[in-house]
């Protein structure tokens, strides 16, 4: 389904905490109120991030016996995770598939969940098992129905849910952070880097219009074509750098990574001054 098209005000807010975010650290500044206060930049945070992420909810030892749960929202639709029958972690939608009253709250522990309203009753795993006076209703059958499953995944101990079901999984999303608790491994890590934007800049800088980034990885420098100069660059030297353009999405008709090309500085510091040296010579073949 085609994203609603953006209101100029939601537009401008977006475009403002873009501009924010690409401030270096000394000169941060608060995110613009209308972040807090629009209700159309509430959508957008809903439809855009509470639809898609991964979000945290809690501790998994927290459901350490069959029945125990908590619930949470993602967005506005609350859920409820807990461990089932057989100690398998489950999550599922919250809301009553009668007339969509919320069934738990809080957190506890139940042997069945038990709608308030009007007592349609679920099993741990979602299943509708009890319909009172629903036996009088010709064709009902509660076999088919059950609580929508909600994907649920248990990460070092904390508990994630989201909504997507084709977000990657979080041990996925998330495979880099064991390396960042090992403060001697970010020291050297944040030495290392500092050593190849040092060198590499410098020597790509004559040829493109490049900076060291306030914090991150990768060199950014602007090209004519993003496509075109990464095909050639490959061709002609054998060093391969990603269009931008392949790499952001294109918001409103505008692709913020077009004209732009992304160069990875993970190789040893070696072998990106080599890189740096074909990228120099590529670029200095094709400048007028
Ligand atoms: S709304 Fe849940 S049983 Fe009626």
């Amino acid at each position: 389904m085609a994203k609603p098209a953006r209101t100029i005000e939601v537009q401008a807010l977006v475009e403002e905490l873009q501009a924010g975010c690409e401030r270096s650290f000394g000169h941060a500044r608060s995110m613009p109120p209308g972040v807090y206060t629009s209700p159309e930049f509430l959508s957008l945070e809903e439809r855009d991030i509470f639809q898609h992420e991964w979000l945290c909810v809690g501790r998994a030892s927290a459901l350490k016996t069959p029945g125990d749960y908590l619930t949470a929202h993602i967005g506005a639709q609350p859920i409820v995770v807990l461990r089932d029958e057989q100690m398998q972690l489950k999550a599922m939608s919250n809301v009553c598939l009668h007339r969509m009253s919320v069934l738990l709250e809080g957190r506890g522990n139940v042997r069945r969940i038990i709608c308030p309203y009007h007592a349609w009753n679920y099993s741990l795993d979602g299943e509708l098992r009890g319909a009172p006076l629903m036996d009088r209703q010709e064709g009902f059958c509660k076999e088919s129905y059950r609580l929508p499953a909600v994907r649920c995944e248990e990460w070092q101990g904390w508990l994630y849910v989201t909504l997507d079901a084709n977000a990657p999984p979080v041990h996925t999303q998330l495979a880099s952070i064991p390396a960042w608790q090992d403060e001697a491994h970010v020291e050297e890590n944040r030495r290392l880097y500092r050593q190849k934007f040092a060198t590499v800049v410098p020597m790509l800088r004559e040829v493109l219009d490049v900076e060291v980034p306030a914090g991150a990885f990768y060199l950014w420098p602007r090209v004519t074509d993003d496509e075109r100069f990464t095909r050639g660059l490959y061709a002609e030297q054998h060093v391969t750098v990603l269009p931008g353009s392949y790499l952001a999405r294109a918001v409103d008709g505008h692709n913020p990574g077009q004209g732009r090309v992304r160069i990875s500085l993970v190789a040893s510091v070696e072998d990106c001054i080599e890189a740096a040296g074909r990228i120099r010579r590529y670029a200095l073949r094709r400048s007028p």
